[in-house]
């Protein structure tokens, strides 16, 4: 066995006093949880084997896992010794996950020793943020999802572990991921906006926007992505009045599509088939 025997929790806390009273009022020290790691062989549960290093007066590390992102144990090592109790349903993509990928550690957003941060709502999204600051900054853009604030948080949209969906989101699709909380832009509508069902994303950004209702663009270019709206054949505006391809611009510019078509999402209105009832 690397590092020797197991030496047990209070050879270790005699040089490690504070860690060992930090870790006391957490679920990993709960001798009467027999899954948990103070039931079985204490620190070693996590740390690995420690006679080599306890008796050296911590000269030798040998078969001590170290944790952190700085730490000289290779981070699938350092995972290895959480996911022996933890690899369930949870974590069940972890593997090959977009942070297991990068080499994240459990560590890099959970704390053992401390009151975990991450765990609270209240103090996720700041954990979050700190790596992903394009992310951050699209917080605080003029139209932005209320996550500032923790009234929702990145995790109920995403897995941090991992998931079976897009992006780590933790519903299949994204649209999915859309609905679960506005569910009235799901239908079934009697008049359907083809994008609107396919993806909320041709349309919306998920974090922030510089344009209301976190728009990728705002109509008409917002619109004219997908739709050319040229001159007399364009059948919803064969008036001359709409002279889409410049003349009279005033349905252009500042009005927009919308003053119509305000039905975006799909209508149920028997004669909304152009979306603008
Ligand atoms: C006789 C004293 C002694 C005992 C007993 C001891 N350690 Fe250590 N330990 C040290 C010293 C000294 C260091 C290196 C200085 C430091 O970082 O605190 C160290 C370092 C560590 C580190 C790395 C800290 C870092 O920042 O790199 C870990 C983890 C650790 N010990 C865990 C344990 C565990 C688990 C046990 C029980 C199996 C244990 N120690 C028993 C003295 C001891
Ligand atoms: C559930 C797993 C787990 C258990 C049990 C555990 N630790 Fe740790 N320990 C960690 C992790 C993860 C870190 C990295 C920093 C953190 O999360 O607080 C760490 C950090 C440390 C460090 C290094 C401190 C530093 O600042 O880097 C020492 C020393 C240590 N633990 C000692 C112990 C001792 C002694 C015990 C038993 C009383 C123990 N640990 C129990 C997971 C554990
Ligand atoms: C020996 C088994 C064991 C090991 C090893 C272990 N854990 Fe745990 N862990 C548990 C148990 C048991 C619980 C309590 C689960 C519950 O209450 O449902 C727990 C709870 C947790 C929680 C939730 C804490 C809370 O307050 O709700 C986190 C986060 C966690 N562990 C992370 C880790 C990380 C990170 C590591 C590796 C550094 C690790 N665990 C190693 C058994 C273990
Ligand atoms: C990117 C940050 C991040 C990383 C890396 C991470 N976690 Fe978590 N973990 C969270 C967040 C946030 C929660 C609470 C919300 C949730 O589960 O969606 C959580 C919850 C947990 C819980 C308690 C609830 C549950 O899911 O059972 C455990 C246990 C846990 N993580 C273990 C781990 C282990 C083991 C690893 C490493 C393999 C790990 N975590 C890596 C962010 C992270
Ligand atoms: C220690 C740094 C770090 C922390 C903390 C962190 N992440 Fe990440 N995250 C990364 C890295 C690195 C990647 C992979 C590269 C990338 O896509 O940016 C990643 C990828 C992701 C992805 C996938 C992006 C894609 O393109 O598929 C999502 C979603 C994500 N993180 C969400 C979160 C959430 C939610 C939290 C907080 C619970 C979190 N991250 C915390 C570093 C971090
Ligand atoms: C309302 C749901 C939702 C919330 C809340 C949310 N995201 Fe996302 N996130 C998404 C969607 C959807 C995508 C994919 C967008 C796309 O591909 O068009 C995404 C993409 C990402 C990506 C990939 C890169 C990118 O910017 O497109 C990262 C990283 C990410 N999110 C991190 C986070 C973090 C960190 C938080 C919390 C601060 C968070 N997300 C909150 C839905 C959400
Ligand atoms: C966890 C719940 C949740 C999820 C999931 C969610 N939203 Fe939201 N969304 C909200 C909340 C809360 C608001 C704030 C307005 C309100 O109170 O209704 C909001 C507002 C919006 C707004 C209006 C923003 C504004 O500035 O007026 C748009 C657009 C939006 N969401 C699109 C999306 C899209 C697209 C998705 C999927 C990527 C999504 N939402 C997923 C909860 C959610
Ligand atoms: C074709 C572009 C487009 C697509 C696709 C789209 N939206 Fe929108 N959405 C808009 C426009 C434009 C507005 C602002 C005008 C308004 O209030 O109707 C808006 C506003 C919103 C709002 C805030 C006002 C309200 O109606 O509640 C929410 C929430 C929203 N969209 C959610 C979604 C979701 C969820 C999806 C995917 C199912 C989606 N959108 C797909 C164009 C789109
Ligand atoms: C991502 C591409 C895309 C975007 C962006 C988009 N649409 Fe559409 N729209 C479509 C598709 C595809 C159809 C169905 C096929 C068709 O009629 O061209 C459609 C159909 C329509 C229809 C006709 C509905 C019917 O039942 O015949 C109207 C009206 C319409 N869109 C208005 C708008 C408006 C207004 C906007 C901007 C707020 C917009 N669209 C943005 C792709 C898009
Ligand atoms: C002044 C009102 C008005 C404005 C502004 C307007 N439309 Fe229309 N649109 C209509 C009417 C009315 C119809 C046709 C209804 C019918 O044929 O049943 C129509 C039809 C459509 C159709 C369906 C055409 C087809 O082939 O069936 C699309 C797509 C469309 N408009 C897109 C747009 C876009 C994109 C804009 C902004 C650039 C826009 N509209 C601005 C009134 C308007």
């Amino acid at each position: 066995m690397p590092g020797g025997d197991y030496v047990g929790s209070d050879v270790c806390s005699e040089c490690h006093e504070e860690k060992f009273e930090q870790i006391l009022p957490s679920k990993h020290a709960q001798m009467n949880d027999l899954r948990a790691p103070f039931a079985r062989e204490g620190c070693e549960s996590c740390h690995g084997r420690g006679e080599s290093h306890a008796m050296s007066e911590g000269e030798s590390m040998d078969g001590i896992i170290v944790f952190g992102p700085d730490s000289p144990v290779a981070p699938r090592q350092q995972n290895a010794q959480c996911l022996d109790c933890h690899q369930d349903t949870e974590r069940m993509f972890w593997q090959g996950s977009p942070h297991d990928s990068a080499d994240l550690v459990c560590s890099s957003c959970h704390l053992i020793h401390q009151p975990d941060g991450v765990l609270r709502k209240t103090r996720e999204v700041e954990v979050c943020v700190t790596c992903h600051t394009a992310v951050r900054a699209q917080l605080y853009k003029a139209s932005a999802h209320p996550i500032r604030h923790g009234q929702i948080t990145c995790t109920d949209c995403h897995g941090p572990h991992g998931t079976a969906g897009p992006r780590s989101l933790k519903r299949l699709t994204l649209n999915q991921q859309c609905y679960r909380c506005h569910a009235e832009k799901r239908g079934p509508f009697l008049w359907e906006h083809e994008p609107v069902s396919e993806a909320c994303n041709a349309c919306h950004y998920p974090h922030g926007s510089n344009y209301p209702a976190l728009l990728v663009r705002r109509a008409p270019m917002l619109c004219q992505q997908c739709h050319q709206v040229t001159g007399g054949s364009h059948a919803g505006h064969i008036n001359e009045k709409y002279d889409w391809a410049g003349g009279h611009t005033r349905f252009l510019v500042g009005a927009s599509c919308l003053n119509c078509h305000s039905k975006v999402h799909g209508s149920n209105h028997p004669s909304g088939a152009a979306l603008a009832r």
